[in-house]
């Protein structure tokens, strides 16, 4: 598919203690094959009123996640549903790896299709954890229990603009490190934080290849770090910050979502149109 993809998937810098990938274009000894499919990859809590089929990606010999969205949605619970989003633990041997991991990569392949309309913007897959059951629903404006769950995915804006929609522990210290991310980062008024908008951006009709590594915080400490990789290139690098308050917090996998929006029709999907995403990968780095 692409030759760099191994080294797209999983950074060369780093240390893969285990792991595993939907691609079979990975060789790496400590990552293991998986299967793009529910049940193996611990898929779990789906979205009612979405679909994600498995079909091969375009351009590609590659299995995929199919996402569609219909002209007029935005909003996982409003009245048209698009895209699609579930949680998902990754293979046994990856999930009980989780809870007692400090750093951890996911990564995965997305390509839009060719004649694509952003519109405002809309969300990805991302990284999630906290404590307990804590964990789910770290978005949408919640802000009880903040310092309880960090739910780190990616959005799209207009014009593919690329950053991190971030749900971490409303500090201080968090809303001063985040917001001299550059190029651009702004506080939202639900609570969440966009982090680096426009750091890179995504291409349409091509696979777009993006890796997510977290390090926790110890407890008490602001010594937390996020980074993104989108085709081999570190386009966001954060230092010091506060994902947890307490060891309780742990790492519990993808929080696998995509739809348009934002919560206004403002945001909704211009057209029909569709999505893919492959080769699934995750590592236990630390
Ligand atoms: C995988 O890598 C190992 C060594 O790193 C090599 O010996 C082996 O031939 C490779 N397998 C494939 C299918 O490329
Ligand atoms: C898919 O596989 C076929 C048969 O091996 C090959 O001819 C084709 O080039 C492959 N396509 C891509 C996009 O890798
Ligand atoms: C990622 O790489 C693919 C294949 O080389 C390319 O088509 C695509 O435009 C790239 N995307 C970005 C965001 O650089
Ligand atoms: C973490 O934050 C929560 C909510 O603010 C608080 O109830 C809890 O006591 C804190 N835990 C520690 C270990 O500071």
């Amino acid at each position: 598919m692409i030759t760099a993809l191994q080294s797209w998937l999983f950074p060369p810098a780093l240390t893969f203690l285990s792991g595993f990938t939907t691609s079979s274009y990975v060789n790496l000894s400590q990552i293991t094959t998986a299967a793009l499919a529910d049940d193996a990859l611990g898929v779990f809590k789906i979205s009612s009123g979405t679909t994600h089929p498995v079909v091969t990606g375009p351009n590609s010999n590659e299995s995929a996640w199919e996402a569609f969205y219909p002209e007029g949605s935005y909003n996982p619970n409003g009245p048209i549903r698009g895209g699609f989003g579930f949680y998902m633990t990754g293979p046994p041997s990856f999930a009980e790896q989780l809870s007692t991991a400090n750093e951890v990569l996911t990564s995965y392949s997305v390509m839009f299709e060719p004649d694509w309309e952003w519109m405002k913007g809309g969300k990805l897959p991302g990284q999630f954890g906290g404590v307990g059951d804590l964990a789910y629903r770290c978005s949408g404006g919640r802000q009880n229990d903040r310092t309880q769950c960090f739910d780190l995915r990616l959005m799209w804006r207009a014009n593919g603009a690329g950053e991190v929609y971030a749900y971490l522990p409303l500090s201080e210290n968090n809303a001063q490190v985040l917001a001299t991310v550059p190029p651009m980062s702004v506080e939202n008024p639900d609570y969440g934080f966009s982090i680096g908008r426009g750091a890179w951006t995504f291409r349409p009709g091509a696979w777009n290849v993006v890796a997510e590594r977290i390090k926790l915080n110890d407890p008490g400490k602001n010594n937390g770090i996020l980074q993104i990789w989108v085709n081999g290139t570190t386009v966001i690098h954060v230092q010091g910050l506060e994902l947890r308050n307490s060891s309780q917090s742990v790492f519990q996998g993808m929080h696998f979502q995509t739809f348009f929006g934002g919560s206004t029709s403002a945001y909704a999907s211009p057209q029909d149109q569709k999505a893919w995403f492959s080769d699934i990968s995750g590592a236990i780095l630390g």
